[in-house]
């Protein structure tokens, strides 16, 4: 009786402490995208958050995060095999799932960290890389940057390191739209 009361009360403190924020994936190409998300704090990849999939046009799929989690990224892939892999743009070690956090894929990323005063940063980048895919990024309270090869300001994406406007931040939790082709 003891115990069972205990287990349900670590339990609950638990949930109330672990919050996570949604990363949702949006395809409105008219190609097939392979969303990757993976994390990689001071450059060095933690294996514990990744994930992979395959959007079809018109397809979306959502991913749950640590709200606490820094160097947190998404991008998508074009033009991998039937595994996922092999990809012609955005690729990464590991195929469907990256086993390398992407810290190779040269592509436009969706960034998130948890930072000062109990917000979450994010941004669009393509820092050393390219727009392998246009993308907006939505936050959770209707702030939004946008970044296509023709349009894509410093105060909607870095382009290199130093383009602190491109930062947003927002309250932990929530969903994020990554849209590709928005
Ligand atoms: C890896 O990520 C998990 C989940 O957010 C976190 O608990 C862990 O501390 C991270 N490890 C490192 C080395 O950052």
């Amino acid at each position: 009786m003891y115990t069972s009361s205990f287990s349900a009360l670590v339990l609950i403190s638990l949930i109330g402490s672990s919050t996570a924020f949604n990363i949702n994936f949006i395809n409105k190409c008219t190609y097939t995208v392979w969303p990757a998300i993976g994390d990689a704090p001071n450059g060095q990849p933690n294996e514990s958050i990744r994930f992979g999939d395959r959007l079809n046009p018109g397809q979306s799929v959502s991913h749950g995060i640590d709200d606490h989690a820094v160097g947190v990224r998404g991008w998508g892939r074009t033009g991998c095999d039937s595994n996922g892999a092999n990809c012609k743009t955005g690729a990464c070690n590991g195929g469907l799932v990256c086993t390398d956090a992407g810290i190779t894929s040269h592509a436009l990323l969706s960034e998130y960290g948890y930072g000062s005063n109990n917000r979450i940063y994010w941004d669009l980048s393509f820092v050393g890389g390219t727009v392998n895919i246009p993308a907006e990024l939505q936050g959770p309270d209707g702030q939004s940057v946008t970044c296509k090869n023709t349009n894509c300001p410093t105060n909607q994406a870095f382009h290199t390191s130093g383009d602190y406007g491109a930062i947003r931040n927002s309250a932990l939790g929530g969903t994020y739209n990554h849209i590709f082709c928005p």
